[in-house]
């Protein structure tokens, strides 16, 4: 049967990568029997131009519709000034909280390739291979109450809340054992138990589930001694489980190992497996038009999709392939460019991958 899948380009290089994304689905598609229709719909700031709001209606019925979601980067400084419930990461957020997708996978691989394009020394990334399960539906990108309060002398205080409920920790450890069970069988859970109550229970759950996995060795870690870890011995971890919000700083500090956040793909799935790919990066607003933004992390993602949703392993791994072969031949978008490579801009990147495929 013929799968759906919903391409988002978004803004700023959201539309430069995911054209070449798109580019590598279609060579799939024709080469190596994929049977996989592709949709564009706007979302984000141009989801805000097209239909006047960052999910379009049209835009979130299609995302329900899919098998699966392929999705560029949202947001630019043109929409930082609209209303609160206008801006573009409202649709993004929007998609992941209506289409239940609270588990968020980023894996932070080092290809050896670049090796000296990491900001740490090779002996300390060499062999890289970490999974980062961040939670994506709950904590305080989510919780309420929320809101900026004007007090009746003027001041104001702005709040949020990190909320979460047992059974939200549960299926999100519960997909970190899993995911460990299928590695290297080490989960380490990073919360902030000694000052949060939700991290209080957050532990005390993930210690609960933990009885089901007897294989798997679960350490807690607390958030700020992560960062430093990360940065210091990046190869101690096999699996993190963590909340929202730290998932995603801990992730782009993650992806400064591996070279550049241009590298970092990511899964977003719901309790049955139905995803939202997307690279972990945004729209960077600042590189957006000149045709250099690195496409790989948009190209890993679509290999993550072959994976987790289409259950094609092996188109996944040709991908993964065609990439590690466009490294070997030295092609480097200037954010992981070194001494010695060749320098191409997106589109180059994409051909050579999809090329690399028939090679
Ligand atoms: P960013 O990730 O867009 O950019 C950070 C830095 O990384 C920039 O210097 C950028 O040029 C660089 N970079 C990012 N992706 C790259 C790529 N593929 N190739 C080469 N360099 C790359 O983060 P930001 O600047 O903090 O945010 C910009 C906008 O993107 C904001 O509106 C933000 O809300 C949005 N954002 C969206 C997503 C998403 O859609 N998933 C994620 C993060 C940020
Ligand atoms: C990400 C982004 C988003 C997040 C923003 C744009 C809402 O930073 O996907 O990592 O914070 O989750
Ligand atoms: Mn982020």
């Amino acid at each position: 049967m013929t799968k759906k899948i919903l391409v988002l380009p978004g803004d700023g290089i959201g539309p430069e990568i995911v054209a070449e994304a798109s580019k590598l689905l279609n060579a799939l598609r024709q080469d190596h029997g994929l049977n996989v229709e592709l949709e564009e719909a706007p979302v984000g700031g141009a989801g805000y131009d097209a239909a006047g709001k960052p999910l379009p209606d049209e835009t979130l019925h299609l995302a329900k519709e899919a098998d699966a979601i392929l999705l560029g980067a949202v947001g630019g400084p043109r929409y930082d000034t609209l209303d609160w419930e206008l801006r573009p990461e409202r649709g993004l957020l929007g998609l992941r909280s209506e289409l239940a997708l609270f588990a968020n996978l980023r894996p932070a691989i080092l290809y050896p390739q670049l090796a000296s394009a990491s900001a740490l020394k090779p002996e300390i990334v060499g062999g890289l291979d970490i999974m980062i399960l961040r939670e994506l539906t709950g904590g305080a990108y989510f919780g309420k109450p929320r809101g900026i309060h004007t007090r009746d002398d003027g001041t104001r205080e702005g709040f949020n809340t990190i909320r979460y409920d047992e059974y939200e920790i549960e299926r999100i450890a519960r997909s970190g054992f899993e995911i460990a069970m299928k590695r290297g069988k080490r989960l380490c859970s990073v919360d902030k138990a000694n000052v949060l109550e939700v991290s209080q229970l957050w532990r005390e759950v993930v210690e609960q589930v933990a009885r089901d996995f007897p294989r798997v060795e679960l350490s807690h870690m607390y958030v700020d001694n992560a960062a430093m870890q990360l940065v210091r011995a990046p190869k101690q971890f096999d699996v993190i489980v963590t909340e929202n919000m730290f998932g995603d700083i801990l992730s782009d500090a993650a992806a400064m190992l591996t070279g550049s956040i241009g590298m970092l793909p990511s899964a977003s799935l719901d309790a049955a497996g139905k995803g939202m790919y997307e690279p972990i990066h945004g729209s960077a607003p600042d590189i957006a038009g000149q045709g250099v933004a690195n496409p790989l992390a948009t190209i890993l993602s679509v290999s993550m999709m072959l994976r987790y949703t289409l259950n094609e392993p092996t188109l996944a791994d040709l991908v993964d392939a065609a990439v590690s072969k466009v490294l070997d031949q030295g092609l480097r978008t200037p954010d992981i460019w070194t001494e010695g490579c060749q320098k191409v801009g997106t589109a180059q990147m994409g051909d050579a991958v999809v090329k690399a495929l028939k090679a």
